[in-house]
């Protein structure tokens, strides 16, 4: 038995437009066989049209769908049309997110809302929502994304991404605890700095910066989209992980173990 086969099964991918974290997500699960739901904002269509010809290419079934996490009723709306189009999900790996750089000063209420909104309650809406019907199934996958920035911060004002990525974390425990009964696991990977993707595409006009983070990474090097973060996920989506719940699994080239 192939441990890492997803033959037959099926994967929502959040944050799946092209130029993401998602995109290779997505692209490793149907490498190893899954079909794919693709979600993100409507105003990345064109992106997501970009992974779901990949998918394709593969020689697997993709359909996309838009949404804001952070609206219960667009999430329902987003894992009904998955349903529909599939019938059930095996596998849920919800990337969408986003960065605020911002003192805390002069960050507002709506801001501060919004970051945690999107990240942590976008989080726990996504995850419930899919997880109910995979009580249904009696069994599933869960991955949500944190950040090297999960248990520490970083050298930048970005106070409402590490306490709403904090927060994932522990809602990964969480959620794990109460769905193993269900033979849900939960995980949560945390990315070191992945190097371009749209959130991290503006270091580029940064080069000290970028070559400060390469120097503060055992590895000498930042992650790469293509390469660094596809194996994990395919671990975790797969039976190779059935015992592994509750955890948070940094792919961050040794940044957090100083
Ligand atoms: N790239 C990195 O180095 C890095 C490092 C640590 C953590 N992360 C995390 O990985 C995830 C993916 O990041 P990325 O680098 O691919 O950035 P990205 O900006 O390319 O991907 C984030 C995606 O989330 C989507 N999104 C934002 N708000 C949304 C909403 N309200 N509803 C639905 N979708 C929404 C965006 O459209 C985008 O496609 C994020 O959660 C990010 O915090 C990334």
């Amino acid at each position: 038995m192939n441990q890492f086969d997803l033959t037959g099964q099926v994967s929502l991918v959040t944050g799946a437009s092209a130029g993401g974290l998602g995109y290779h997500s997505a692209l490793a699960l149907a490498e190893h066989g899954s079909d794919v739901y693709l979600a993100d904002q409507a105003s990345r269509k064109e992106d997501l049209e970009r992974t779901k010809a990949a998918v394709e290419g593969l020689g697997r079934h993709a359909e996309i769908g838009f949404v804001d996490v952070a609206d219960e009723g667009a999430v329902d709306a987003m894992v009904t049309a998955a349903l529909d189009t599939f019938g059930k999900i095996d596998v849920l790996v919800h990337h969408a997110g986003v960065m605020l750089r911002k003192d805390a000063f002069e960050m507002t209420l709506p801001e501060w809302q919004r970051i945690v909104d999107i990240n942590l309650t976008g989080t726990w809406l996504v995850d419930r929502r899919v997880a109910r019907e995979m009580v249904r199934q009696k069994r599933g996958k869960v991955i949500n994304t944190s950040t090297l920035y999960t248990n520490i911060v970083g050298p930048l004002p970005e106070s409402a991404y590490y306490a709403s990525k904090a927060g994932v974390a522990n809602l990964t425990r969480g959620l794990a605890l109460e769905w193993g009964k269900h033979n849900i696991q939960v995980n949560c990977v945390a990315p070191g700095v992945f190097y371009p993707t749209q959130m991290t595409g503006p270091l580029g006009a940064q080069p000290d910066r970028l070559e400060w983070m390469r120097q503060r990474t055992f590895l000498g090097r930042l992650g790469n989209p293509e390469t660094d973060l596809r194996g994990l996920v395919v671990f975790l989506a797969t039976a190779a992980s059935d015992y592994v719940t509750g955890q948070v699994i940094f792919a961050d080239g040794g940044w957090t173990a100083w």
